[in-house]
């Protein structure tokens, strides 16, 4: 099992959008950690190029994730989620909100694309094809069928959990690995239904919880900052540790220089979580736009996602930071500019 036979015990969190590229996988891959290259957001030619790119820099195992889009899910999603007509009507109302702040930046607010599977199937095949040593889940749980096909090419499957139902449905299915997130993470909660509140219980409670029920391999994420805090998640039952804030300003990673900047800037105080970027729940810096749009941004995903695509590209284009989602967990002050084999050698066991 290859999340157990890590030399540091360190995973390297996929950080789609940007931040995680192929040099970074495979720096941490040398370093001893497992890197995981974040599929979501990418064309299957795209992630084909990045896994090519990992092969070409390193023969070190390593991941890809990839976002299990809504008709894929296996999850019994509770009651709540917006269905048709009312849930383009709040789309549409999210997207003029946002008009101005579009044009203040000279674009127009993205199309919805509701349905947007993210590439699924093509991005399954192509895994299987390039038998990627590991797949991680998040967003969803993926049928048991897609779980079987892909042990059966010899993939190793993890599924992305932030509760103990979470995680018994994701045993049942057949899993070979959890990682289980806590509530400080940086980025997006993985909940496997994407409305329902996300529990706020500590990341070591819920290492504890599920390791009195499970054998299999543990990864802990969510505001593991300190070498101090992942011995806790490992003396709590975890195997590995997913550490994603830690290594976002490390060279290698792909962090935009406005994102850099702000990661760097006193005048943020806090980080909060918010639906006003994706449509679903994920933590970063408190921003003035989180703040003016807060609670306005419907439970939505992936078109609340795409209706804000131009403001952030746009932002980013400038080296502004007003626009940008800087995703972050709670203990990003502690995020250095050093290169990404001293954090993995920090964090390890
Ligand atoms: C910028 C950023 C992007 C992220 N993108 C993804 C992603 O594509 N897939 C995923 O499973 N998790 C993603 N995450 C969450 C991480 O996997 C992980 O749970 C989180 O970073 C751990 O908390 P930490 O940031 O406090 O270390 C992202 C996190 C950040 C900070």
């Amino acid at each position: 099992m290859l999340l157990r036979s890590l030399d540091t015990g360190v995973v390297g969190a996929p950080m789609a959008g940007g931040p995680t590229t192929p040099e970074l996988v495979a720096t941490v891959g040398e370093a001893g950690g497992l890197g995981l290259l974040a599929g979501g957001y990418l064309t299957a030619p795209q992630l084909a190029a990045a896994i090519a790119e990992v092969w070409d820099a390193s023969s070190r195992p390593f991941g890809v994730n990839l976002f299990v889009p809504a008709q894929a899910n296996a999850y019994a999603v509770g009651s709540g989620e917006l269905t048709g007509s009312e849930r383009a009507d709040a789309v549409a109302a999210y997207r003029a909100a946002l008009v101005d702040d579009a044009e203040g930046l000279g674009v127009q607010p993205g199309e919805a694309r509701p349905g947007d599977d993210d590439d699924w199937e093509r991005k399954l095949d192509l895994v299987v094809r390039e038998r990627v040593p590991l797949v991680s889940f998040t967003f969803g749980l993926p049928s048991g069928a897609v779980l079987g096909e892909l042990r059966r090419a010899g993939i190793e499957t993890v599924v992305t959990v932030t509760d103990v139902d979470e995680a018994a449905a994701a045993l049942a299915a057949g899993v070979d690995g959890l990682c289980l997130q806590g509530p400080d993470g940086g980025g997006h909660r993985g909940t496997l239904d994407p409305v329902k509140e996300p529990s706020g219980a500590d990341l070591l409670d819920l290492v504890t919880v599920v390791r009195s029920h499970t054998d299999v391999p543990i990864v802990a994420a969510g505001g593991i900052s300190t070498p101090e805090r992942a011995a806790q998640v490992r003396a709590a039952g975890a195997d590995a540790v997913q550490i994603g804030t830690a290594l976002l300003l490390t060279p290698e990673a792909g962090t935009g220089l406005a994102y850099r900047r702000a990661l760097a800037d006193p005048a943020y105080e806090r980080t909060a979580v918010t639906r006003v970027y994706s449509g679903r729940l994920a933590r970063g810096l408190e921003t003035d736009f989180m703040r003016r749009l807060d609670g306005r941004a419907p439970a939505a995903y992936p078109e609340v996602h795409h209706v804000t695509v131009p403001l952030r590209r746009a932002s980013a284009r400038a080296e502004r930071a007003d626009l940008l989602a800087l995703w972050a967990g709670t203990g990003w002050r502690s995020a250095r500019s050093v290169p990404a084999a001293t954090v993995v050698a920090e964090f390890a066991h």
